[in-house]
């Protein structure tokens, strides 16, 4: 008989047997930054989570240095929208001051920004309408005057998260043709159109005020696609694939990272951070352990990075351990 419990039967063994491990170093942590003063507000669907301005900010960034998460990827939310969200490349915008404000302040910690127009466009969507639609060669043009205004500021990285075509070629082109060929594009290859995404909209105040986002993020049912899309970003030349959302698409996180030798990064979003904190608050689950099993999950599944709410809560349960 085959025997597999031989080396379950203490911690000790299960320890030197474990195949995947989770670890501080995998986190990116998200951060919401919002346009005035004295702001450190909680978003109600998303428990824990704070909007902050930037003179409050640093409460957070303490934490998030102490705790030895290398990475934040930023958020802005202005407080003046217009129809192309040409606030994202003003070079003395939120996203652009909170920049600043952390390479100086903590010059070790990496700054990630997204990348895209729906928290700016009074719209809500994520580039410019034509026709009741975005209109993607548009769109292109923008993205590029938004990711350079972001990398003039300091970010280390840039991450679209827009889904629209040519965005990789276009990013690429923008930062070398600017001198800056070591900057590095974190593509949302496979992002879906899903609605894992609703508590997000509440905290960065980007929900489309018409229609829904179908025509440019991608169909839950389709996986060739999915790798279409993570192959043709390998090829305009993104550095590290990102699958979103991740618990309900763990197979083609596994799909992407078994087609690429880049790193595969993966979105824990915000629907899946408030359903754990939902049924934990009621005690209907224990919320550290679940946190835990699902984010292991997503490593198991290929993740080399992990985009998640719950970073700091890990980093502390991985500190304790
Ligand atoms: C913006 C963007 C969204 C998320 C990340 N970047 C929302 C959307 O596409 O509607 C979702 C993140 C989350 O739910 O945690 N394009």
């Amino acid at each position: 008989m085959l025997r597999t419990r031989r080396l379950r039967k203490t911690e000790s063994i299960r320890r030197l047997v474990r195949e995947t491990k989770l670890s501080v170093d995998d986190f990116i942590y998200p951060l919401f930054i919002e346009e005035g003063v004295n702001i450190a507000k909680e978003i109600k669907s998303m428990p824990g989570i704070k909007r902050y301005s930037i003179d409050r900010i640093d409460e957070e960034l303490d934490e998030v240095v102490t705790l030895n998460i290398p990475a934040v990827l930023l958020f802005g939310i202005p407080s003046d929208k217009d129809d192309t969200g040409s606030e994202t490349w003003n070079d003395k915008g939120v996203i652009q001051q909170a920049i600043k404000h952390i390479k100086e302040k903590y010059p070790n910690l990496y700054v990630i920004t997204d990348v895209c127009f729906c928290e700016y466009t009074s719209h809500g969507h994520c580039g410019i309408i034509c026709d009741n639609d975005v209109d993607n060669d548009a769109t292109l043009p923008n993205i590029a005057k938004q990711v350079l205004s972001h990398v003039r500021a300091g970010a280390d990285m840039v991450a679209p998260s827009g889904m629209m075509d040519g965005t990789i070629q276009t990013i690429r082109e923008a930062l070398d043709g600017a001198g800056f060929y070591n900057l590095p594009i974190m593509a949302y290859s496979v992002k879906f159109a899903s609605s894992f995404y609703g508590p997000f909209r509440d905290a960065a105040d980007s929900a489309p005020a018409f229609g829904d986002r179908r025509t440019y993020q991608m169909d839950p049912a389709n996986r060739r696609e999915a790798l279409t899309e993570a192959g043709y970003d390998d090829y305009e030349g993104a550095d590290i694939l990102m699958v979103k959302p991740a618990l309900s698409y763990l197979d083609l996180i596994r799909e992407v990272k078994d087609s690429t030798n880049k790193p595969v990064a993966c979105y824990n979003v915000s629907g899946e951070y408030a359903m754990i904190k939902a049924a934990a608050l009621n005690g209907w689950i224990d919320g550290e352990r679940v946190m835990m099993e699902s984010l292991l999950s997503m490593k198991r599944a290929g993740a080399d990075i992990i985009i998640s709410y719950f970073a700091k809560e890990v980093a502390k349960v991985l500190a304790r351990k």
